[in-house]
């Protein structure tokens, strides 16, 4: 097996080929199938963006027709499925309800998760694109003791996911269209990152030839943590200890460079980008916009432009080469659309679905992978004998 190479976080190692998702962290650039993000950003929609992320090519109006009309079709749960969320506390966080119901839907579909018949794995690609925001929603209305809505299949995936989130029974829906194209423009720019930790888990369980939907719930606990997905949680968080306790931000940085109780700049950093996040470039340039429109707190944006203002200034942050990532701008924003924290990053889930099925559906058709199976360098006693008693 030759000499194994120590490398905790897999800092240095490639564990895949992948023709998805080009990264330059020094130059700060992100292209999905070689397109850069901002032209994505600027000219498609998240529908769209799936496609390309999954199908390799940008659809034709016709395509994306089709695309579009299966994932209406398949958004309804199981009615069995709906009585699942009562089993949850009320104030259940809802990332886990969500991992869990995406595990449960392989009790749904056992006929259908033959990882290696095309067919099967198609219907599990669109039934998950088309269930997880109904999911997603569910979770959101379930913690707030509303009533469930059924889908609306006149409306796409964007639109259904905010009538299900903001919907009442009683009442038609009023869609804010600038609130969908906002939404729509975050979900594009999470839509895929190369082998972060969620997707590298969806890999990992995938490949054991693990089904889809297992393998997805893993890749959802994953992104659960505050250094991944969880960050957009935690800077909201943060932003508002700032704003109550009246702290200054430089006093709050002071901390943060003294590594005072692991106190770190959350939103900030990134193990591949060197350079400004160049999906946190476009969500600044749009933040005041859609604030602007939306109403959102003008007072936590300003504590995390300081904030920004600072770091950027700071040799800590210049030397580690620290730069706002995705995530420092987006919770405000999502705070402002009426999401409660809780829900940042199921958000983000939402957006990196395309990324992780992807991902998945390649790594299934590789014909270089294995199961994944890292290396240790053992550390514990060598040999013991078992005490004579
Ligand atoms: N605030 C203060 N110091 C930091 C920060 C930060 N946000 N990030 C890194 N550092 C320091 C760290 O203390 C270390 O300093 P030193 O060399 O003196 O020990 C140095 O920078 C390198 O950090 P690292 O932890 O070795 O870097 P990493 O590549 O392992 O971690 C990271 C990357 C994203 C986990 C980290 O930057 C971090 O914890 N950031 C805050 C959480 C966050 O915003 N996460 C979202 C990431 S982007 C979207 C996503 O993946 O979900």
């Amino acid at each position: 097996t030759g000499a194994v190479t120590f490398d905790p976080g897999f800092m240095n190692t490639a564990a895949t080929t992948s023709a998805i998702t080009y990264i330059d962290g020094d130059a700060g650039i992100l292209r999905y199938r070689g397109y850069p993000i901002d032209q994505l950003a600027e000219h498609s929609s998240f529908l769209e963006v799936s496609y390309l992320l999954i199908y390799g090519n940008l659809p034709s109006p016709a395509e994306l027709e089709a695309f579009d009309q299966k994932i209406r079709r398949h958004t309804l749960l199981h009615e069995e499925l709906k009585g699942f969320f009562n089993g949850f506390p009320r104030d259940a966080h809802p990332m886990p309800v969500l991992s869990s119901a995406v595990s449960a839907l392989s009790t749904f579909y056992q006929d259908s998760l033959d990882p290696f018949d095309d067919e099967q794995v198609e219907l599990s690609t669109i039934r998950l694109m088309a269930k997880l925001p109904v999911i997603a929603a569910y979770a959101h209305k379930k913690s707030i003791g509303q009533a469930l809505l059924y889908p609306d299949n006149s409306m796409n995936l964007v639109e259904n996911f905010m009538r299900l989130c903001f919907g009442l029974p009683a009442e038609p829906y009023e869609l804010d269209p600038d609130m969908a194209k906002a939404l729509d423009l975050l979900l594009i720019l999470h839509a895929d990152h190369e082998q972060n930790c969620s997707t590298s888990t969806v890999r990992l369980v995938g490949s054991s030839n693990a089904n889809m939907f297992a393998s997805i719930s893993a890749g959802i606990n994953a992104l659960f943590g505050p250094l991944h997905g969880g960050a957009n949680e935690a800077v909201l968080n943060m932003l508002r200890q700032i704003q109550s306790s009246g702290t200054k931000p430089e006093d709050f940085m002071e901390k943060v460079k003294n590594k005072e109780a692991g106190v770190r700049l959350m939103g900030f950093g990134h193990r591949v980008y060197k350079n400004y996040d160049p999906r946190a470039r476009i969500i600044k340039a749009t933040a005041h916009d859609i604030l602007g429109k939306l109403g959102g707190n003008d007072e936590l944006l300003d504590i995390a432009m300081r904030l920004e203002e600072k770091a950027l200034a700071d040799d800590y942050f210049i030397e580690r080469k620290l730069y706002p990532n995705v995530d420092f701008y987006t919770g405000l924003i999502y705070k402002a659309m009426g999401f409660p924290e809780k829900m940042f990053t199921v958000l983000f889930a939402i957006g990196r679905l395309p990324g992780w099925i992807a991902q998945w559906r390649e790594m299934i058709k590789d014909p270089d992978t294995k199961i994944g199976r890292p290396r240790q360098l053992y550390t514990g006693e060598l040999e013991r004998q078992y005490p004579a008693r």
